[in-house]
This record gives structure tokens, C-alpha cells and sequence, in this order.
């Protein structure tokens, strides 16, 4: 979503380094982008709609734009459209105070009319311009104070970049649901809202926590809480390596990240196997503890749910213990029943989804402890579960998730072996045959990305395609959701997932000459339906691309591509069949010639409601 950059520096000036820090948030998504420098003597911003490049060839790489303090936005509108006045920085009437913000004020129309009321003029239509005419209108001086009361009238979540013009050698920061972070080097101090923008700076970095205050200057960084009271706070190491979120050579992150999938089911894997066992330690709980949870609750958004429906059916197959999956956005406001002994699962790559983590916040007040899944480290869900398990994904750039997904995926098959051992549902013997095909699944996701040719071949034929279903039966289902996704938000092609033996009641209407269906077929107890499913379909003129173990040569009759993938247990099928239906996905965007990692309206991380 939005992107924040800020810099103070002693020596070196600001705008360049913005610009450059707002090129490693594009991936986020955004409309419109701008940055705020004071120059000695004035605040002056430059705002544009469209890409960033704009903004940087409108100062010229930052040359134009003198300064060594400054703050700097990637935009997705929310509220208003995505034009050059709606982008930030946003300033008061004086143009003496500048303002950049991540989230959304929910209150600001009611403070909107309070500061009209009171002479103030608005130029935007956005929920942001409320805090920099709150600002100027609590503002005698200093600017912690400013802060402060403007943190105790707003209601939303911001993350916040503020300069003030007669305070030159500060910048200042602040934070509520919406992720910012900090650091101190030699040439200076930064604010950003992600570690992309500063892995080339430094990679310690400081996490500010909810509702502080950070004021910055060249050389220090103090933290203060609500109150203004000063705050203690320890540096964090990113073990996250700069190359790793560049393209490498690739031409697009997404397929960079597709080859990176046999490396993260490796890392995610390998710490939490020893001497041939399943050892979580981050869960924090005993054999005896684990055996007594009663219930799972997994919640999610987009493919970290699509990950939780795959996980819903493991933990139930295989360790005998009920589970239900749920949409964040759809739990948070459901009135969730968690009792005593149940585990909350929350998964999130970003950790910053605003409805996972109310999600989280929700389970907390039921009482519920709460496990989460979370790939980047310090992130606001990783904070505040009780229990973390990272996915070992690295930084993962294009919008489109691919191996963060696969790294939640091995995730939740630990969880599971580790649970049916304890709850005895599986004997040791069984448990070291699911260990054994965990680790042979970074192999078998190589073997099928070397075929990615054919695939290319495959998708280059259905670049035209308008309509597209995806069925399947049991976690055949699950990986049918996510390669819908996939194809849908990438190509703009529309595609349904469909549990196979449903598209027959009413969906089945939309069937004819030449649609495309694939049909996911690798649970060996419901191959068979899924066949007869196959038949119906191409009854109706469906064109089947099928997606089966090795071996089931006999679905040639009935299908008119096949895809085999690799022999493991049908719990972990879904590591394997969802390869080829991101590269599906990927080369049919690529054929139409779309921007595959910033598909439009869409943003990597969604910290807004
Ligand atoms: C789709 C995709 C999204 C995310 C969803 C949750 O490719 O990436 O559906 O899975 O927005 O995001 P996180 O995992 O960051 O909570």
C-alpha cells in the first residue's frame, strides 16, 4: 500500500535518497507519489499522480529539490482520486509544517468541520490534510507537544512523516496500526515504512511501537510514548541481504520469486527438523499442551487463507483435531466462538494486513492465545501474537505472493505433524515418512519449474481467454483457489475456483465451446470424482488442462493437457500443483504485456481496513 520514506542527513541531501528509498516500496503499489525537503529556508514539495519516475524526472534524480531533511510518499488512494493535489506531503495553510501518512483517519470529517469552523482551508480531498492543520493548530513551538495532542484527537491508524520548517535539524515519526520503522547510520537518520527502502543503508533498524513518537535528528533518534514520555528501545537486526529484494537478472520479481520456491520450503523446513523430528520450538508448548488444544481457529486473507483451507484439511486428516478457516475481514466482525483451549492461527506474509491483525486483536480479547505465521520479521502481527513461527521467504517483492505462500504451506504441515504425534494420531514411524517427502519437496519443486517452457507454451494459447475455472476436490480445492488467484489478479483475466462436485449446481451454465477449465486431480481417494467431473465438462465443449500425480496417464482420455506432478502424500500435493499454476499465471500476464508485479489496484501489503 502507501509508502513512507524520510531522511535527515549531515551531509548528504535528502532527495535522493528518498527517491531511491520510494523505488523499493513500488512493489507496495501506488498511484501517485511526492516528497517534502526544507532547504534551509522553506518547505518545498513536489507531487505527482503516475509513477514515481515522474517525480524523479521532475526534480531530476533529487538535484532540483535541495535539502538535507526530508519526507517522501508512494500513494494508494482511498479517499480521493489519484491526482497531483490528493498526493503527499500534505502541508498546513502556512506551508510551514509537511505531512506524510500511511492508514486512514477514520475520523477526519468530524475534524475536517471542527477546523473549517475555525478559518482552516482545505486544497485535498483526502482523510491525511486533517493532521498538518491540527498540527498548525496545536503547534506553539514544539512540535512534540504538536504531536501529541494530534495523536490524542485522531481515531484510524497512520504511520506519520512530519517536518516542520522552524525545527530544520529534526524530523519526526509516528505510529499507529500502520508499520514504520527507523535507523540511525553515520550519514544520517531514516524513517521508512518497510525494510526494502533501507537495506542498502543499514540493517539495524528500530521498530516503533503503537502510538509513539520518534523525533530524529542527523545523529540520535529518541522515542517517546503518547504522553510524550520518553521510551526505551533496542536495535533489530534484518538478516534480509539488499540482493535480495533486486531483480537479479530476472525480468520481473514474481518468476524470481517462483525460482526461489525449492530455497524457501528448504529454510522454513530445515531449522524445525532434528534428528529426524519435527521441533518447533518458537510454539512454546509442551507435548502435554498441545494434545490439550481443543480446537484451531485459522485465520487469514487472500492466498495466507487459501494457505489456511490447505491447512484445514491436513490438520484435520492427519491429526484428528477440528478446524475452522476464516477470511480476517469476515472473523473480525463475526462475534468469533473461541473457547479456552483453542489455538488461534493467524498467517500473513507482510504481517501488516489491517484485518489480520484486528483478527489477532480479536482472538486476544476472547481470551485466545494466538500462533502466527509471518514472514517479515518485527512486523505488527509478529509483535503482537503470543507464539511466531517466521516463514523463511526472504523479502518478497512482486504483489502477487508465490513463495511466501509455499512457505506457509510447509509451515502448517509442520504444525501438523507435530500435532497428530501429540495427539497420538500418528505413530513415529508415520511421522518420519511425512518428514521424509517434506524434505524431498524443494527437488520436486525444481524438477517443475524445469518445466516451465511447456507451461509458457500452454499459457502464450489462452492469452485471449475472458473466462477460466479451476475445480477441484479436498486440498485439490485449496490449490484451486490460490491458482485462480493467481491468474486472475496478474492477468485481469476473470477466474473462479470451484469445489468440482458444486460447479454442477448452477456454475456449470457458464460452461461452453472452448472454456477453459483446469482440473486439479491429485487427492488418490477423490481422483476418480474429480474424473467424472472432468467428463461433465467437456461434455459441454470445456477445453481440461489437468493437474495430476505422475502416473495417472489415464486422465489423458478425458483431459486435453496434463500437467503431472511428482509423487508425495496427498497432504503436501498442494507444495507441488500450485508450481505450475503460478507460472500459468505468470506467462499468461506476461504474454498480454502487463506490469506482472504491480498488477493494478492491487498492493503488496494492505494495512488499510
Ligand atoms: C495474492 C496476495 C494476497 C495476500 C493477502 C494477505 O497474491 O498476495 O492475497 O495473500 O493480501 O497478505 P499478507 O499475507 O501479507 O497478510
Amino acid at each position: 500500500m502507501c509508502g513512507i520514506v524520510g531522511f535527515i542527513g549531515k551531509k548528504r541531501q535528502a532527495a535522493p535518497i528518498i527517491l531511491d528509498g520510494l523505488s523499493k516500496l513500488e512493489y507496495r503499489g501506488y498511484d501517485s507519489a511526492g516528497m517534502a525537503v526544507f532547504d534551509g529556508d522553506s518547505i518545498n514539495v513536489v507531487k505527482a499522480a503516475g509513477r514515481l519516475d515522474l517525480l524523479v524526472s521532475l526534480t531530476h534524480g533529487g538535484e532540483t529539490t535541495k535539502g538535507l531533511a526530508g519526507i517522501g510518499h508512494t500513494r494508494w488512494a482511498t479517499h480521493g482520486q489519484p491526482t497531483d493535489i490528493n498526493a503527499h506531503p500534505h502541508l498546513n495553510g502556512k506551508g510551514t509544517i509537511a505531512v506524510v501518512h500511511n492508514g486512514i483517519i477514520e475520523n477526519y470529517m468530524a475534524l475536517r468541520k471542527m477546523l473549517v469552523g475555525r478559518g482552516y482551508e482545505f486544497k485535498s480531498e483526502t482523510d491525511t490534510e486533517v493532521i498538518p492543520q491540527l498540527l498548525d493548530l496545536y503547534y506553539k513551538g514544539d512540535p512534540l507537544e504538536a504531536i501529541q495532542k494530534v495523536l490524542h484527537r485522531v481515531e484510524g491508524s497512520y504511520s506519520l512523516g512530519i517536518i516542520f520548517a522552524d525545527h530544520p535539524n529534526e524530523l519526526y515519526a509516528a505510529r499507529k496500526s500502520s508499520p514504520l520503522i527507523c535507523a540511525k547510520t553515520e550519514e544520517g537518520a531514516f524513517i521508512a515504512s518497510d525494510v526494502p527502502a533501507l537495506l542498502k543503508y543499514t540493517r539495524k533498524v528500530y521498530y516503533i511501537g503503537e502510538e509513539e513518537i520518534v523525533r530524529l535528528s542527523a545523529d540520535d533518534i529518541a522515542f517517546f510514548d503518547v504522553d510524550a514520555l520518553p521510551v526505551e528501545k533496542e536495535e533489530v537486526e534484518i538478516k534480509w541481504d539488499a540482493e535480495a529484494a533486486e531483480k537479479g537478472g530476472y525480468e520481473f520479481f514474481m518468476i524470481k520469486e517462483i525460482y526461489e520456491e525449492p530455497r524457501t520450503v528448504r529454510d522454513t523446513i530445515s531449522p524445525r527438523i532434528r534428528d529426524g523430528k519435527v521441533v518447533i520450538e518458537e510454539l512454546g508448548l509442551s507435548d502435554e499442551e498441545i494434545a490439550e488444544v481443543s480446537r484451531i481457529h485459522i485465520v487469514a486473507c487472500g492466498s495466507a487463507y487459501h494457505a489456511g483451507v490447505t491447512g484445514k484439511y491436513v490438520f484435520e486428516g492427519m491429526a484428528r483435531i477440528g478446524v475452522d478457516v476464516d477470511i480476517a475481514s469476515e472473523f473480525r466482525y463475526r462475534k468469533p466462538i473461541i473457547g479456552e483451549k483453542d489455538l488461534v492461527i493467524v498467517i500473513s506474509q507482510s504481517g501488516e494486513t489491517a484485518d489480520t491483525l484486528e483478527a489477532l486483536r480479536v482472538s486476544h480479547q476472547c481470551g485466545a492465545t494466538v500462533l502466527a505465521i509471518v514472514n517479515v520479521v518485527g512486523s505488527s502481527i509478529a509483535r503482537e501474537a503470543d507464539k511466531v513461527m517466521y516463514t523463511w521467504a526472504g523479502p518478497e517483492i512482486s504483489v502477487a505472493t508465490t513463495k511466501a505462500y509455499s512457505a506457509q504451506l510447509v509451515s502448517l504441515y509442520l504444525l501438523a505433524i507435530k500435532f497428530a504425534l501429540c495427539r497420538k494420531q500418528i505413530t513415529e514411524e508415520q511421522a518420519a515418512g511425512y518428514i521424509n517427502d517434506l524434505k524431498k519437496l524443494p527437488e520436486q519443486i525444481e524438477l517443475l519449474l524445469g518445466g516451465k517452457e511447456r507451461l509458457q507454451r500452454f499459457a502464450n494459447r489462452y492469452i485471449a481467454a475472458t473466462d477460466v475455472f479451476f475445480i477441484g476436490r479436498g486440498i485439490d480445492y485449496a490449490i484451486s483457489l490460490e491458482g485462480s488467484l493467481k491468474l486472475k489478479e496478474i492477468s485481469y483475466v476473470h477466474s473462479e475456483a470451484y469445489a468440482a462436485g458444486e460447479l454442477k449446481h448452477g456454475t456449470i451454465s457458464l460452461i461452453e465451446e472452448g472454456t477453459l477449465v483446469v482440473a486439479v486431480a491429485t487427492q488418490k481417494e477423490l481422483y476418480a470424482k474429480t474424473v467424472s467431473n472432468i467428463v461433465e465438462v467437456k461434455a459441454r465443449g470445456a477445453f481440461v488442462l489437468a493437474v495430476t500425480n505422475v502416473g495417472n496417464t489415464d486422465i489423458e482420455t478425458n483431459a486435453d493437457y496434463v500437467i503431472y506432478i511428482p509423487e508425495t502424500n496427498s497432504y503436501f500435493a498442494n507444495s507441488l500443483a500450485i508450481i505450475p499454476l503460478q507460472l500459468f499465471g505468470y506467462y499468461v500476464s506476461l504474454g498480454k504485456g502487463f506490469d506482472v508485479d504491480h498488477p493494478r489496484n492491487l498492493a503488496k501489503s494492505v494495512t488499510v481496513e
